[in-house]
């Protein structure tokens, strides 16, 4: 799965994403099916599970009726991500009445969450694993194939798995994830108490990994993290920025990309590191959320609107092909119609080639979730589709200017549509289809396209 900008984003968009890597045989006889929910952290998650369990012996499969072990690892950022789980688990009953034996688990955020509720949900789920406690795997599966039920969940301040080597999806980008957890507390957000506090893998570690990764083939490179720019090695003095630089020297034919970044921490410094190496791409992730002041006090999202723009202003100055997207947060409490304006304004202003846009979703434990709920769901509803409808307009806007443009185009593999037509992205991230009917191309080429034809959400192009 590649991180798309998004052009139209709403609560019931959430991506899933099966592990595919059949070339590990299992040595216990077991294969284990993993499912992904929610963000990229957890999609690198999944592959560090899957090398956890496959160096005691299983295999992984992407046939669910192969498997004997089937894991959900969850997302919890909205109510309805919650949802979509409970439907899956329903689902899953099937597979348990084909094969009693069968081992369901659930990992990841909402495992964190709801903890002990979750044994035995649809009279299914018999481990349930938190984002910190991915080694104690092959110890819970054990048990669990003797019968027992097993919860780990303890959040630790120190692990980063940096020994472990994630079993990652064949293709031509990897996910590195770089920090864990999350010490800004946003008071609507769940993951501080989901994924912990927030640390960093040691600076070694990751150069180390990214030099492996470039000799094992690949050509795209995208360093993760909750609030991946405040990433910091006290030990080694290195901050995101340094990280970055180090990294684009290291790997000079490799696209680096990172994701997400917190508007707070983004330095001149780092700016400027990206201005200045041709292979770190020219697209940025900056969350806003709202574009009122008084909302992001309430968020405690740490800066102004005023800030942001600043920041903007910057990024715009130093890459001027910058893409940029962001995600944005409909009806927080106490929303006025004058808060989503100017929400409106700031989208008009900055002009974002991508959004994820939400309604907001009261998370128990955090801040927000005290404060009463007190924007219609009518309201809610009619705010976001005027965010979705005017980032819709942007996004058009902003690629039909790229029609005669020329693109570096990463290829992926066959567009979703038709088998004569590839994909791939450009260094502003856009997915961009070609012809390649005649096979001249394969996955992990760089190919120049001239742009011929766009809509909000792809670019078509020729090669040239
Ligand atoms: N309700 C709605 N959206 C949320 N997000 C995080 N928590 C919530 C919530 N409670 C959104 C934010 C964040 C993205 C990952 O999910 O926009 O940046
Ligand atoms: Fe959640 Fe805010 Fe941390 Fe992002 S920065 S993970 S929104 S608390």
């Amino acid at each position: 799965m590649q991180l798309d900008i998004p052009i139209l984003s709403n609560d019931t968009t959430e991506d899933i994403n099966v592990l595919t890597k059949n070339n590990y045989r299992s040595t216990n006889g077991k294969n284990v099916y993993i499912e992904t929910y929610g963000c990229q952290m957890n999609v690198n998650d999944s592959e560090i599970v899957a090398g956890i369990l496959q160096k005691s012996g299983y295999g992984i499969t992407d046939k669910i009726e192969n498997s004997d072990v089937i894991l959900l690892n969850t997302c919890s950022v909205r109510d309805n991500a919650e949802q979509k789980i409970d439907k899956r688990l329903q689902h899953l009953r099937y597979y348990k009445k084909k094969k009693s034996k069968l081992i369901v688990g659930i990992l990841g955020c909402m495992a964190e969450r709801l903890r002990g509720k979750l044994i035995g949900k649809q009279d299914l789920v018999s481990i349930v694993v938190g984002p910190d406690e991915y080694r104690k795997m092959p110890e819970l599966l054990e048990q669990a194939f003797k019968g027992e039920e097993g919860i780990a969940v303890k959040l630790s301040r120190v692990e980063t798995y940096d020994d472990i080597i994630p079993l990652r999806t064949e293709g031509v980008s990897a996910w590195l994830s770089i920090t864990r957890g999350c010490d800004k507390f946003c008071t609507y957000c769940v993951v501080p108490y989901t994924r912990g506090r927030e640390r960093s893998k040691p600076f070694s570690a990751v150069l180390k990994e990214v030099n492996e990764l470039w000799k094992e083939g690949f050509k795209e490179l995208t360093l993760l993290g909750q609030n991946v720019n405040s990433y910091i090695d006290m030990e080694a003095k290195k901050d995101f920025a340094k990280l970055l630089d180090e990294i684009a020297i290291l790997v000079p034919q490799m696209r680096i990309r990172y994701t997400t970044s917190h508007p707070y921490d983004m330095t001149d410094e780092l700016i400027e590191t990206m201005a200045k190496h041709k292979n770190i791409c020219n697209y940025i992730h900056l969350p806003v959320q709202s574009g009122s002041n008084r909302i992001l006090e309430l968020m405690n999202r740490h800066y102004s609107v005023e800030h942001y723009l600043e920041r903007i202003r910057k990024i715009k100055e130093l890459i001027p092909n910058v893409a940029l997207s962001t995600d944005i947060i409909s009806g927080f409490p106490t929303e006025s119609e004058e808060d989503h304006k100017m929400t409106l304004d700031l989208m008009k202003e900055v002009r974002y080639d991508g959004a994820y846009m939400f309604n907001y979703s009261p998370r128990s434990k955090t801040k927000s979730y005290m404060m009463t709920d007190d924007v219609p769901v009518e309201t809610k509803k009619r705010r976001l589709s005027e965010i979705i409808d005017i980032q819709n307009q942007i996004a058009s806007e902003i690629n039909k200017n790229e029609i005669g443009n020329i693109h570096e185009v990463l290829v992926e593999g066959t567009s979703k549509k038709n088998i004569n037509e590839w994909q791939g992205r450009s260094d502003t991230n856009k997915v961009v289809i070609f012809d390649n009917s005649d096979g001249k191309y394969v996955m992990g080429d760089l190919v120049k396209c001239r742009i011929t034809k766009s809509s909000s959400a792809t670019l078509f192009g020729e090669v040239v």
